[in-house]
């Protein structure tokens, strides 16, 4: 039986990853904010097969990330895969005229990642298989905007990239142990997130192309994944743009 944790279950991407999994042979414990819309996933992937299990959270609150690792540990014995798929896409402009609010959403998109992620890695890397050897993948979702800062975007680009650095040295870290570590980086994608956004169709994934791309990165192991493909090219193009050119570019 393969057990699933999935953080930020009612994410679109989420969904879209948990959908592709169900079958009788997988056993989750979905944690989001919203308790009946977690039922009606939930239902959803029962109807498929598969054990589920569901709590409410909001990860905002750190005070709760301890016992919410411990209770998921308690609930399926060793995590085969742990998925981190929450977010905010904040509104730059709000966020330089108020630094509460960017606080607030440097918080939920960086540092409340990172907390969770210290609490669950604790105890991944001293759970046993069957084997007496130590597996399991944490998969996290990142964002091709933390590779560089932009006007539009560098709050949420800031997160991402203090979440993108801490899983490259959680990833040296556990390689020792046998927890592999995937940083999933993300161009546009149509989900819940992007809704009020016109995104450009040819770049725009949908959120099962995103979730099979999660899906064979996780099967071979990868240690970044850009998805699409080719945001790895795009990027790798936007890092390399001079900062003298790069300031005067409005995007
Ligand atoms: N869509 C894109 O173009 C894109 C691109 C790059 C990276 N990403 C990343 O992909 C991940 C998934 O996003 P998505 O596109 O699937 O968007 P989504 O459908 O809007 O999902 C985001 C989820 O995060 C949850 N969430 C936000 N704050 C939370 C909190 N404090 N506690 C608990 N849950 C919280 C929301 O819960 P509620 O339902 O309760 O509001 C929502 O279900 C995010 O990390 C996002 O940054 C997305």
């Amino acid at each position: 039986m393969k057990k699933i944790v999935i953080l930020g279950a009612m994410s679109t991407i989420a969904i879209a990853c948990t959908r592709l999994w169900a079958n009788k042979e997988c056993e989750f414990i979905l944690i989001a904010r919203n308790k009946d819309k977690l039922s009606q996933i939930a239902d959803d992937l029962t109807a498929r097969g598969s054990i589920v299990h569901i709590k409410t959270s909001d990860f905002s609150d750190y005070s709760k990330h301890e016992t919410l690792s411990k209770e998921c540990f308690e609930k399926v014995g060793n995590i085969d895969i742990l998925l981190t798929a929450y977010g905010t896409l904040p509104d730059q402009i709000e966020c330089e005229k108020n630094t509460d609010i960017a606080l607030q959403e440097f918080h939920t998109n960086g540092l409340s990642v990172i907390s969770l992620l210290n609490h669950f890695a604790m105890r991944m890397e001293k759970q046993d298989t069957v084997s007496g050897t130590i597996s399991g993948t944490i998969a996290v979702i990142s964002s091709v905007a933390g590779d560089r800062g932009r006007a539009s975007n560098y709050l949420y680009g800031a997160a991402k990239s203090a979440v993108s650095t801490y899983c490259s040295g959680l990833r040296a870290r556990l390689s020792r142990t046998g927890i592999h570590v995937l940083t999933i980086k993300p161009g546009f994608v149509d989900t819940q997130m992007t809704q009020h956004l016109t995104l450009p169709e040819k770049l725009t994934a949908s959120p099962e192309q995103v979730a099979h791309d999660i899906s064979g990165a996780i099967t071979s192991k990868k240690d970044v994944l850009y998805t699409r493909w080719f945001w790895r090219y795009i990027m790798l193009i936007i890092v390399i743009i001079p900062n003298r050119i790069f300031k005067k570019m409005k995007f």
